[in-house]
């Protein structure tokens, strides 16, 4: 049927190899594409027909690891998640994403974007140091304490929210939207007794205050993560707890029976047999 078939498409691709090239450079290729076709798939097609030494990062294939966001007709975007056909025009032009270094060709460098975020502590804080090292048992959590932050934790770290941020791109000293907006997913949950000491952290001048509220980081989040609102649900805390408003409540206890009881109402698993497959 005519419009369905393979078409031909080129991809203009930014190379770059740090401590090789002088300068960054552009190359076309034109591969065939076909309906369903992501960008990652026309990515190995060019590597397979023209150019094997064509670096870039990728493993899940399914929007899940975070390893392909890339800078895709000038918007960072997941290649995995995008479909040739959705970008209209017969050019897909793909550089590495903005505001960070670049490893090789389409490989950017997201070492201080991870730094940043591990200085953040990107992890349940009991106020018990026993409770910290050796966890004892599930903490209670309601629905309505889980939906503070669940939409936060659907982050999967691909750096796109970064590369869109026009602070990133201008504030050398500014944490950026994934590490502030992972710290806000902590501090928002309520088995997390963190929030000074991430507070703390952020004292040191990188934190929410300098961003500029632009909202791009919450456009281009290929998981539909709103980051710029975990920013200023920070700077509201920032605020609330500088007035002492804040009320520092313990984080959640621990639940009354241990893992793996069932609770009332949810069946027991079945118990476990051997089978003939073992
Ligand atoms: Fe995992 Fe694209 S390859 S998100």
């Amino acid at each position: 049927m005519a419009g369905t078939g393979p078409r031909r498409v080129t991809f203009r691709l930014r190379r770059f190899e740090p401590g090789t090239d002088r300068e960054p450079r552009w190359e076309e290729h034109r591969v065939e594409v076909s309906p369903g076709m992501t960008v990652l798939d026309g990515l190995w097609k060019v590597k397979e027909l023209h150019a094997p030494s064509l670096a870039w990062r990728s493993s899940c294939r399914m929007g899940i690891c975070g390893s392909c966001g890339m800078l895709i007709n000038g918007r960072p975007r997941l290649a995995c998640n995008t479909q040739v056909a959705e970008l209209g025009g017969d050019v897909v032009t793909v550089a590495a994403l903005p505001n960070f270094g670049t490893v090789k060709d389409l490989v950017p460098d997201l070492g201080s974007m991870f730094e940043t975020h591990r200085d953040l502590m990107p992890y349940l804080l009991r106020d018990d140091p026993a409770e910290q090292d050796d966890p004892t048992r599930e903490y209670r959590q309601t629905p309505g304490e889980l939906e503070r932050y669940l939409q936060f934790s659907y982050c999967i770290k691909c750096g796109c929210c970064m590369a869109a941020c026009p602070t990133v791109a201008t504030d050398p000293h500014y944490a950026g939207p994934m590490p502030l907006g992972q710290a806000q997913r902590y501090n928002s949950d309520s088995r997390d007794g963190g929030f000074r000491r991430r507070r703390e952290t952020l004292s040191g001048g990188g934190g929410p205050w300098r961003c500029h509220f632009a909202g791009e980081c919450s456009q281009v989040c290929p998981k539909g993560v709103d980051p710029a609102k975990a920013i200023q649900l920070m700077k509201r805390d920032l605020v609330v707890d500088l007035l002492r408003l804040r009320r520092r409540r313990p984080p959640a206890p621990v639940a009354d029976e241990p893992r793996g009881t069932p609770r009332e109402g949810i069946a027991a698993p079945p118990p476990r047999t051997a089978t003939a497959e073992g």
